[in-house]
């Protein structure tokens, strides 16, 4: 299978090697396409690679048939639509790390170039102006930096404003006093910040909660005389407030990289003498950009040839060592989900999972959602995967719990799975045994010991001298081989079930006469 990879933006040609490198990867790099030709040629494509340019809307994402995953060379995802990524079932991964350093070399600058005027200097210079009054600048040292979001970039831009002897105080509802104290800064209060910075830097992702964060009312709370960088997202920053604070007098200056709407050719904040700005440059270096496309399609990579990547982020994210631990029951939990929706054959409202034994300490959310994964495909086919199995069984009303227990009950680790149906519940076990891999070990209480693939029936029938002959011949008057038989009953001519591995699917009209046999309750027939 060849699969096609789509990079709509400018992203590194060293960076996406790792991706050129793997045959069955075809690459169309650039084609050029304005939003109308992308919505046309979207369905081609099993991966998609963009930086900030391309808008990832729900249109796109709903037209993109063949897409699995979208990788995004940076941080931000403000430009992909993720709950219409995961609705859709596409996974998408960023690249966080690659350019934090970057982004904050650019905010140092940006901060330099304002305390120092360098940019206006050096336009007027341009225009043949030698005039050093009107550039007097500021010192860094001992002044006041306050620093909004202390993640990884607003960090990096904190110890670096240490090494100019600045005072750092700094918001991040994470901050903690003793991370703040280990690295020589103040943990304040949004409005501490505000009121205290000589200088404001911003550093949070752009959310419903961060939109217009600084605006006209957080500006009546600044220092006069303040001055603002926005290395992050437009949109942190009111616009329209930071003209009036500016044309007001109240702040200084603002350096800026990020805009509300971007790309623009005209802009009133660029009107303003105060103002110095790039275009969205702060992870434009080399370095960064290699990095980001590298790590992006190593996660592409890892993803097409199914192993779990790095940085999603509509998905939680497992570290590696975890990962490692769990992936080999990933098989086991779809299988036993596939089995478990066919015995109960009908429409579910409830699953319960359990993880016993070893299974009990360890993260077990993408297991959960293998085995959901294995139950609704059923209903929806190959529409459900990993990313959407929870949320597409709460969009259909159906509640997904999880518990854990370290009691053995005779295995080193097991997975129950119960789901409740209009006609009550069922219940199937399965493990991994060393060696042997995935084992089906109970079904509604019964103990069996199977590999849970091929085709399978389960007969629930009243255990009396005479029944297995008969079904034997039974399926033998069908032309279907038994290739396996597991029997367990509840006591001596109670109730008993079997389960058996057939060679072929048990079509309806043999399994309704198989099920007419005295002695029989149900035969349900499992593909797995
Ligand atoms: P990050 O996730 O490491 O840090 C963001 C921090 O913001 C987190 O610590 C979070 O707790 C904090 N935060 C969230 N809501 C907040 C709030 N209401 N008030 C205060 N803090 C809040 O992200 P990062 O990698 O440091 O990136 C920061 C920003 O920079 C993002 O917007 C990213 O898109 C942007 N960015 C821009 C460029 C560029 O080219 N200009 C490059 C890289 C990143
Ligand atoms: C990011 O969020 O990583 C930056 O905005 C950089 C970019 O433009 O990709």
């Amino acid at each position: 299978m060849t699969y096609r990879v789509l990079v709509s933006d400018p992203l590194s040609d060293e960076g996406i090697k790792p991706l050129r490198e793997i045959e069955n990867i075809e690459i169309v790099k650039n084609p050029g396409w304005d939003e109308a030709a992308l919505l046309e040629n979207i369905d081609q494509f099993d991966a998609l690679l963009v930086r900030s340019q391309t808008q990832v809307t729900r249109p796109l994402l709903e037209k993109a048939s063949r897409l699995k995953i979208v990788g995004r060379a940076g941080v931000g995802v403000d430009n992909i639509d993720l709950e219409a990524a995961t609705e859709n079932g596409i996974i998408v991964v960023n690249a966080p790390n690659g350019n934090t350093n970057s982004a904050a070399e650019h905010t140092v600058a940006m901060i330099m170039s304002l305390s120092r005027n360098i940019p206006q200097a050096f336009y007027a210079l341009k225009q043949k102006q030698w005039d050093r009054k009107r550039f007097v600048g500021v010192e860094l040292k001992q002044k006041t930096l306050g620093v909004v979001g202390l993640g990884r970039i607003g960090a990096e831009v904190a110890k670096r404003a240490k090494g100019q002897r600045m005072n750092v105080v700094a918001y991040d509802p994470f901050l903690t006093d003793e991370k703040a104290e280990r690295m020589g800064i103040t943990n304040a209060t949004l409005e501490e910040v505000l009121r205290a910075g000589d200088f404001i830097t911003v550093h949070t992702p752009l959310l419903k909660e961060t939109k217009h964060l600084i605006n006209a009312e957080a500006f009546e709370l600044m220092k006069d005389g303040v001055q603002i960088v926005n290395c992050a997202r437009g949109g942190i920053i009111d616009e329209d407030a930071l003209y009036d604070a500016i044309v007001s007098g109240k702040v200084a200056g603002a350096a800026l990289d990020v805009f509300e709407q971007e790309p623009f050719t005209e802009h009133k904040l660029l009107t303003l003498p105060e103002v110095v700005a790039t275009p969205h440059l702060g992870a434009s270096t080399i370095e960064a950009q290699e990095i980001v496309a590298i790590d992006v399609s190593h996660d592409v990579i890892r993803f097409l040839e199914g192993k779990a990547v790095r940085h999603p982020v509509n998905m939680p994210s497992i570290p590696s060592e975890a990962m490692h631990q769990i992936e080999p029951y990933f098989y086991l939990a779809e299988k036993l989900g596939t089995f478990i929706i066919d015995l109960a054959n009908e429409v579910i409202n409830d699953i319960r999972i359990t993880y016993s034994g070893e299974l009990s300490d360890i993260e077990t959310g993408p297991v959960t959602r293998n085995a959901v994964k294995g139950i609704l495909k059923r209903f929806l086919g190959s529409r459900v995967n990993d990313v959407n199995a929870l949320y597409l069984a709460d969009r259909k009303g159906i509640t997904v719990s999880e518990s854990k227990t370290s009691a053995q009950k005779g295995f080193t680790n097991l997975i129950t799975i119960e789901v409740t149906g209009p006609s009550g519940s069922r219940k199937v076990a399965g493990t991994l045994l060393n060696g042997l891999g995935a084992r089906l070990v109970r079904v509604d209480g019964y103990q069996v010991d199977a590999t849970p693939e091929g085709h399978m029936v389960v007969i629930q029938h009243i255990d009396q001298p005479g029944v297995i002959g008969r079904m034997g011949s039974a399926f033998a008057e069908h032309n279907i081989n038994i290739a396996t038989m597991q029997v367990d009953r509840s006591d001596v001519g109670g109730n008993a079930i079997m389960l058996l591995t057939i060679d072929r699917h048990l079509e309806d009209k043999a399994l309704s006469e198989i099920a007419l046999l005295d002695e029989i309750k149900s035969v349900t027939a499992i593909d797995l």
